[in-house]
């Protein structure tokens, strides 16, 4: 068992019968769907939402039936990894490129459930690059934009020689903020920008944090 699995499988208990369930996305999320998906596989009977295609195919092999926002109002859980958690369970996510879905999984769920390895606990958010989700169109003004505004370096995000399309056919740009003092702020100024669709940084969302150690053992932070 590694620090991702043992937040995984920790996070999955929380999953009960006739839940509608978020699933997030990447190498963490991944565990809690497999986990969800052995459950399944034994009479545990609840209904899921995928907050990326890559989730999607997952809860697919594992059996977990998939709805739609149309069926639902809202979630009862949704459980996602992230790339930097703060002590205020401030979070940045995005590194694999699924925020804006795992943002409205996230939003309208009635518990949001992180799961992390410890080596992602922060004093302060900002050392990981903030990612930022831009409409291609005229995105190079948009980055111009973000490069007046901000000292700092941004990197538009590349796959195979291509600037990367995000499941939204959007494009993502990397900020290195350096330490985020303001989060909630940075977030509300990067929002109103015209040609930002979202960005990383999850202020004021979690509920619950389970942090994963390397020896198998889970916290729990709420
Ligand atoms: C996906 O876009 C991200 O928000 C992930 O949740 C985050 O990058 C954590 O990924 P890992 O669990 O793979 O570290």
């Amino acid at each position: 068992m590694n620090a991702k699995q043992a937040a995984g499988y920790r996070a999955a208990e929380w999953v009960k019968d006739g839940m509608i369930v978020g699933l997030g996305t990447g190498s963490t999320a991944f565990y809690a769907i497999e986990k969800i998906g052995e459950r399944v596989s034994q009479g545990l009977k609840i209904k899921a939402i995928a907050t990326s295609n890559a989730s999607e195919e997952l809860a697919v092999k594992y059996n977990i039936p998939l709805i739609t926002a149309g069926d639902v109002n809202r979630l009862d859980l949704a459980i996602d990894g992230a790339d930097e958690v703060d002590p205020g369970m401030a979070l940045i996510k995005g590194g694999g490129g699924a925020l804006l879905r795992e943002k409205l999984v996230a939003i309208n769920s009635d518990r949001f459930i992180v799961i992390a390895d410890s080596g992602k606990m922060v004093s302060h958010l900002g050392k990981f690059k903030l990612p930022i989700e831009l409409v291609p169109y005229c995105y190079e003004w948009t980055l111009g934009q973000l490069k007046n505004r901000y000292d700092v370096a941004f990197e538009m995000r590349m796959r195979d020689g291509e600037l990367y399309v995000t499941d939204n056919g959007n494009y993502i740009v990397d900020g290195a903020f350096g330490q985020i003092l303001s989060p909630g702020q940075l977030g509300d100024e990067l929002k109103a920008m015209t040609g930002v669709v979202e960005h990383g940084l999850f202020v004021d969302i979690a509920h619950t944090v389970v942090v994963g150690y390397e020896d198998g053992r889970t916290e729990v932070i709420e």
